[in-house]
């Protein structure tokens, strides 16, 4: 992996501005984090965001943030929040970064419910769980809800999960599974569905309740009459 084919994937059709980072893991892992714009912009996830929620999905502390020229958005915050280093780096290359994808399990909710243990929930005790799976139905991005002191800059599970697989480059998925066993229901929230239906409007959402009972719904269903505008850039 270099610089530019991190950049590449950053999800930046408005501002025409792609960002990546790299966030070091307490462990010494790498994770890779790009930008990804929504078309209502105060839903963008910011490169350093994407990258920090990751690694801390994986159950890693942030211990350095790594970047190419400019600082890239939000990074004082999760410096101090993580007590991490930043620096610029030229090259990317030697690293081992982890790799994001997995095989879609054959059973989703057994997986789903397994996942709810990595939740990383100080403020809710709240878990939820996703599973991206790509559109040839043999790889998946898992999620979980990943929690900060500021509760604005945590990631909702679905999004953790769409956060790696942009990172990962893959853009098409077949659906998108979502568990909590706290809720009523496992219904994404309004955020969610926004930036689902920037990446993945046509497909379903798989909803694994927690009395046990399933549904199913297009996304675009879940958001009738949804936000845009042709004079947005890049629509
Ligand atoms: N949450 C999700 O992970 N997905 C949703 O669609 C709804 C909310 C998380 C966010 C936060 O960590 C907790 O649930 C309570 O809002």
């Amino acid at each position: 992996m270099n610089w530019n084919s991190l950049l590449q994937r950053a999800h930046t059709p408005y501002s025409k501005k792609p960002v990546a980072c790299v966030v070091e893991g307490d462990r010494g892992d790498f994770f890779a984090g790009v930008r990804i714009e929504n078309v209502s912009f105060p839903l963008t996830i910011s490169a350093v965001q994407a990258a920090c929620c990751i690694c801390l999905s994986y159950q890693q502390k942030p211990i350095r943030i790594l970047y190419k020229d400019e600082a890239p958005d939000q990074l004082e915050f999760w410096q101090k929040e993580f007590n991490c280093t930043a620096e610029k780096s030229e090259n990317i290359d030697q690293l081992t970064f982890v790799k994001y994808q997995s095989e879609i399990p054959s059973d989703k909710k057994e997986q789903l419910v397994k996942l709810l243990d990595d939740a990383v929930i100080p403020n809710s005790d709240f878990p939820v769980s996703a599973i991206l799976a790509d559109k040839n139905g043999i790889y998946c991005f898992t999620g979980i809800n990943v929690e900060v002191s500021d509760w604005a800059m945590g990631l909702c599970a679905e999004r953790v999960a769409l956060a790696k697989a942009i990172v990962h480059g893959v853009s098409d998925f077949a659906n998108i599974s979502v568990h909590t066993k706290k809720g009523e229901f496992s219904s994404p929230c309004g955020a969610c569905r926004q930036v689902m239906h920037e990446h993945l409007p046509l497909s379903k959402v798989e909803m694994f309740h927690a009395d046990a009972t399933y549904s199913e719904h297009f996304v675009i269903d879940l958001l009738p009459f949804s936000f845009t505008s042709k004079n947005l850039q890049g629509q």
